[in-house]
């Protein structure tokens, strides 16, 4: 049975992967298609997304949409990012963060997250970006094996360098690791930082095989440790305002729905004489596994669990061992069918939505900004203008979430077994890409 993506997941629950399928819970939180519904915001006063729109219940739709909030507990996030472009100087006293470090704790809990970045490539300084909107957390250690890399996070942070989590382990000062690593190592360190005592965050895939995820969820039920995986679009805030969009019954039932991700190999990600990416035994797969995460796990948000797929994956890019082109229908346990296509390209390509959601009454897109269609709005109103492209936003969300986890013992978003639905869709569309067949997700 698949676990909630929904709040409140159990930061330390886990639950075997390999269970059965389900037949139920959609990982949605059951929108209320078209009825009339109290926000949780407006409940709490919150603020709505729109400006000067009031939060009254209405059968219009535009009063629907107006009623679109961000749940109390992701304003923060929103917060973080308005401050995103002012870099917090470490050193400087008079910051949040360091107000924090320097504070004494009142009632012998720790203020803040003593955080080690272990692998600080290229996606390492998004998170370091992500952390200076996150004054609980301070990173102190730094490590990779390549040593010019741990220095580089170094000389931004203050923090210590290690070249091994063993070396870290044994000198380091820090209560949790960010594990930011290829695929293949993710299983080893994962549970070797869990029995050292240490909370641990690791980036998505949790592991390229669900027996790999299995032993991983099975260390972490057995230490008292958060352990979270880093699927950042979980708080990504265009897909929030999404979610609460097809809550809020603006565009009806939801039909069907679109992801089309066509990206190109940004050096940082894909440069280099030999990338791990692009070899099939480190990376464990190709982009459904890898890029594919981040457009799976909204479409789990917003329509529930997958039931199966069916899937064409070729091999367009020639230096990726593995798919670089998926084009696959997904077949969610609602009935809904989603299509989703991913390719890596190198050559030039037309603007495109990431997502479009049909529903009975209207549509909604995601490209550059939100946009809604409906009856009032046949051209499309922008949903959100102020903050268009939050991805970037999505860090700040998800360390903020583990360091309240941390700190203060609250559930996640999403506990981390969720992110093994993102792995078993891309694993069943390979499966199918080989059977020619719809392949169930939850076996
Ligand atoms: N959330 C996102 O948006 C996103 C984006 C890109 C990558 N990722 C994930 O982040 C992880 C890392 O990806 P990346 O693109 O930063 O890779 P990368 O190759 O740029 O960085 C990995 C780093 O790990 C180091 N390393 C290798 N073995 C090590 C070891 N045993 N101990 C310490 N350091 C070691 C390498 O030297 C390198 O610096 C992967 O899981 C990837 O899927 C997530």
């Amino acid at each position: 049975m698949p676990p909630r993506t929904g709040r409140g997941s159990d930061a330390r629950r886990t639950r075997p992967c390999g269970s059965p399928p389900p037949r139920q819970p959609s990982l949605a939180r059951g929108p209320p298609r078209n009825s009339c519904r109290e926000s949780p915001l407006a409940r709490d006063g919150g603020i709505p997304f729109r400006r000067g729109v009031q939060t009254s219940c209405s059968s219009s739709v535009d009063a629907a949409i107006s009623r679109v909030t961000v749940d109390s507990n992701h304003l923060p996030y929103y917060r973080f990012g308005l401050r995103r472009q002012h870099s917090t100087p470490v050193r400087d006293r008079s910051s949040p963060r360091e107000c924090l470090i320097a504070s004494k704790p009142e009632d012998g809990k720790p203020m803040t997250v003593k955080l080690a970045l272990v692998g600080c490539g290229a996606i390492s300084e998004w998170h370091r970006r992500g952390l200076e909107s996150v004054p609980e957390i301070e990173i102190t250690t730094a490590v990779d094996v390549d040593a010019a890399r741990a220095e580089a996070v170094a000389e931004k942070t203050g923090a210590t360098v290690f070249t091994s989590l063993d070396a870290a382990l044994e000198k380091g000062d820090f209560d949790a690791v960010d594990l930011m690593l290829p695929h293949h190592l993710h299983e080893a360190l994962a549970i070797q930082a869990l029995d050292a005592g240490k909370h641990v965050l690791l980036e998505k895939p949790m592991a390229p095989t669900v027996a790999a995820c299995d032993r991983i969820l099975a260390a972490a039920a057995n230490s008292d440790r958060v352990f979270m995986i880093g699927e950042n679009s979980q708080y990504w805030p265009e897909i929030l305002i999404i979610r609460d969009l097809i809550e809020a019954g603006a565009i009806g039932d939801v039909v069907t729905a679109r992801v089309q991700l066509f990206f190109p190999p940004m050096p940082a990600f894909y440069g280099g004489d030999k990338p791990w990416r692009m070899e099939r035994a480190a990376a464990g797969g190709g982009i459904s596994m890898d890029t594919g995460s981040h457009y799976i796990r909204p479409l789990r948000i917003w329509l529930g669990e997958i039931d199966s797929v069916v899937a064409a994956m070729e091999r367009p890019y020639a230096p990726m061992e593995a798919e670089s082109l998926t084009r696959a229908l997904f077949r969610f346990q609602s009935g809904v069918v989603v299509s989703f296509d991913l390719l890596l390209t190198a050559a030039p390509m037309a603007p495109q939505d990431l997502f479009r959601i049909t529903g009975t009454d209207g549509e909604i897109t995601l490209g550059a900004r939100v946009k809604l269609y409906d009856t009032d709005h046949r051209g499309g109103t922008v949903v959100r203008e102020d903050e268009p492209q939050g991805y970037m936003l999505s860090y700040a969300g998800q360390f903020a979430d583990f360091a309240r986890a941390v700190l203060d013992g609250k559930p996640l978003e999403a506990g981390a077994e969720v992110a093994v639905g993102e792995l078993r869709t891309a694993l069943a569309m390979e499966r199918s890409a080989k059977s020619l067949r719809w392949e169930k997700v939850w076996d």
